[in-house]
């Protein structure tokens, strides 16, 4: 009986000291993070970008790409050089992680080689892997708010097509603004939670029902200074996976600070949409007034796009009337929720 009762005291005593163990470790973790302050997303880099940084600058575009997206990035070089981009007052990086495993199609030479060619290359120590793009997404921000003299942010995905000269004259307009963030707003975005959806989330990697209002990753400008705040706080709140999610919902929210919506006819949230509104630039005439889409999987639709708006420009495109609205003349465009996967859903979608 003794015996039993002994064993039984010595039993939670063991598990009183493992849980004052773990939980202190976990405490010492927040207190590195606290010392590691201003440089925990970029602690350890594989590769920097060559230091063009530090001149004053409009905004500083930070492209996430996947390691193995060659020509994707060759064709945003291609689309807006680094001699354009100087010329607006601008620069731009790609956000990198290491190459997965199950990789085959690049090594690691070939990242160093166009890193030593173009030298807009950030490399961060973690693996390419959807679930860590927060961990990018934190390492580009910052990035840019540690070592870029920039009023502005520019944060976009390299499977999107956007209009370089018309995001400069937005530049222009905000540019003295402090506090800025605009971009896609996303209200009232519901957690998928079955289990066959890419965006599947447990209730124990987020709890509540519906995720606080967000900016669409594709295309957001943030000041410098939010990047900041966001970077500094975002250690302190257990990484949830979907990064623009996290950066610009979750985080902003315990921030206190205010999302922006971007003008009407800024964006065109379907593939097809731009598509058409292409085919009418080099058809027709007719001028592409929209200045963000996503390229439905075709790498060089971002010079195709940037290409066209050339011509037109030479050609004195005309603006696109009442009776031509890309939702009338596109018949291809299919009603579906955009964000593909069921990332987002929006309703009444008018264009
Ligand atoms: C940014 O550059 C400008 C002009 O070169 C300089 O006056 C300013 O101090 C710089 N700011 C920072 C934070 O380095
Ligand atoms: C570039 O942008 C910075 C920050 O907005 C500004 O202070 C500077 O005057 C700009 N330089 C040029 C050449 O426009
Ligand atoms: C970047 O820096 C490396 C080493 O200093 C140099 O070899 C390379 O030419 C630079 N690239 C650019 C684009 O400036
Ligand atoms: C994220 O990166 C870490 C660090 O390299 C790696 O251990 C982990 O496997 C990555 N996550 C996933 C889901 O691959
Ligand atoms: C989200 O709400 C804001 C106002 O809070 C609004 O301006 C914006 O248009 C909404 N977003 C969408 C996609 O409807
Ligand atoms: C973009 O701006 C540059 C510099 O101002 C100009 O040369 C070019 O023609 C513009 N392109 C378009 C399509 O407006
Ligand atoms: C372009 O077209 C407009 C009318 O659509 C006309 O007023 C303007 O003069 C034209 N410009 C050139 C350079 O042809
Ligand atoms: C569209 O409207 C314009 C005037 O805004 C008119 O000149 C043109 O003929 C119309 N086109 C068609 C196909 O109805």
């Amino acid at each position: 009986m003794r015996k039993k009762q002994t064993f039984v005291i010595a039993l939670i005593l063991l598990s009183v000291i493992i849980w004052v163990y773990k939980s202190s470790n976990k405490e010492y973790d927040n207190i590195m993070n606290v010392i590691a302050g201003n440089n925990h997303y970029i602690r350890k880099i594989i590769i920097k970008p060559n230091e063009t940084c530090n001149l004053n600058r409009l905004f500083i575009i930070l492209v996430t790409s996947y390691v193995g997206h060659v020509e994707l990035r060759s064709a945003h070089r291609r689309a807006m050089s680094a001699e354009r981009l100087k010329s607006m007052n601008a620069t731009r990086i790609f956000l990198l992680a290491k190459i997965p495993r199950k990789e085959k199609y690049i090594t690691q030479n070939a990242v160093y080689d166009e890193s030593e060619i173009f030298g807009d290359i950030l490399q961060g120590g973690f693996t390419e892997d959807y679930r860590n793009l927060t961990y990018k997404h934190l390492m580009g921000l910052q990035w840019a708010s540690n070592f870029c003299n920039t009023s502005f942010i520019l944060k976009v995905d390299d499977d999107i097509v956007f209009n370089l000269n018309q995001t400069y004259n937005f530049m222009l307009k905000i540019r003295h603004e402090k506090n800025l963030l605009i971009g896609y707003m996303l209200n009232n975005t519901l957690p998928r939670r079955s289990k066959q959806n890419k965006w599947y989330v447990t209730q124990k990697e987020y709890s509540r029902n519906v995720y606080p209002s967000y900016l669409s990753g594709w295309y957001y400008i943030m000041s410098k200074n939010i990047a900041f705040l966001i970077t500094q706080e975002a250690p302190y709140h257990g990484q949830f996976w979907i990064d623009d999610i996290f950066v610009t919902g979750i985080l902003t929210e315990f921030l206190d600070i205010k999302l922006k919506h971007l003008p009407k006819d800024y964006w065109l949230e379907y593939y097809e949409l731009l598509e058409c509104c292409l085919k009418d630039m080099v058809m027709k005439s007719i001028q592409c007034e929209y200045v963000v889409a996503p390229n439905g999987g075709r790498n060089e639709l971002i010079v195709e796009f940037n290409d066209a708006l050339e011509k037109c420009k030479r050609k004195n495109c005309t603006v696109r009337s009442d009776n031509q609205t890309l939702n009338k003349v596109c018949i291809n465009y299919r009603e579906r929720t955009i964000f593909g996967d069921g990332k987002a859903v929006i309703q009444n979608i008018k264009l």
